[in-house]
């Protein structure tokens, strides 16, 4: 359905407005059936508001950009945007959906590639929302070593204080090949590994703050 409404509506203004229409249909249905694991797009956007302000943090950096919904949801409320997508499209695309917003900043490249040149130019702490499809298909395991290598490289940075939230905790279910851990384990892992830190999963997010 995205992408068919990309298709059709994808270069016009009414674009954001139709995806935007689309969030309340989709948390509503999310609420009536009994809100299950995977969370609406609206949810998530809240989310993301909610521990900016809690935190009191000016910039977003987000990896996968995709229709550019989160950037959209952010604007007003972050100083400064950093959007790291993959595909060429995407980012092309969300290059001209934001055009008018200098504080937007749509990054093409690889996360792995692109998270630590983003926090070279980052001397604040600041909020990330992991969501470039690190087990998308990879739901059995997959190969997490993309996801291990960006948090390495935020929670060891010279700016303390930056605050993780990663989507999708659900596909952490410990089976498959490549590294693979169970939601449980990938947070105890961290909080090993960043003693100064504490990690909560709530409604399939995993939530990385100070203790
Ligand atoms: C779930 S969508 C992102 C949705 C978006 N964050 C939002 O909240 O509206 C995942 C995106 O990650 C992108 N992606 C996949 N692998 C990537 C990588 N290695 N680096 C950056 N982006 C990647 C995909 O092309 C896709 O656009």
């Amino acid at each position: 359905m995205p992408r068919l409404t990309y298709r059709f509506f994808g270069g016009t203004a009414l674009y954001p407005k139709i995806k935007a229409l689309g969030h309340y249909p989709d948390y509503l249905w999310w609420v009536l059936r009994g809100k299950p694991v995977r969370s609406p797009h609206l949810l998530k956007q809240k989310t993301v508001l909610a521990y900016g302000k809690k935190h009191q943090l000016r910039t977003l950096v987000e990896t996968g950009t995709y229709h550019g919904e989160m950037v959209h949801a952010a604007l007003g409320h972050f100083d400064r945007i950093y959007s790291i997508e993959l595909n060429p499209e995407w980012a092309a695309f969300a290059h001209r959906r934001f055009a008018r917003h200098p504080e937007v900043h749509i990054v093409e490249g690889s996360s792995q590639q692109k998270v630590p040149e983003v926090l070279a130019g980052i001397n604040e702490p600041s909020l990330f929302w992991l969501d470039a499809a690190y087990y998308g298909s990879g739901a059995q395991g997959g190969n997490i070593t993309r996801l291990l290598a960006e948090l390495q490289a935020i929670l060891s940075h010279h700016v303390r204080g930056h605050v993780v939230l990663m989507d999708d905790a659900r596909t952490f279910t410990g089976t498959g090949v490549d590294g693979a851990m169970t939601a449980a384990q990938l947070a105890a892992k961290i909080e090993r590994e960043f003693p100064g830190r504490k990690v909560v999963i709530e409604r399939d997010i995993f939530r990385i703050t100070r203790r």
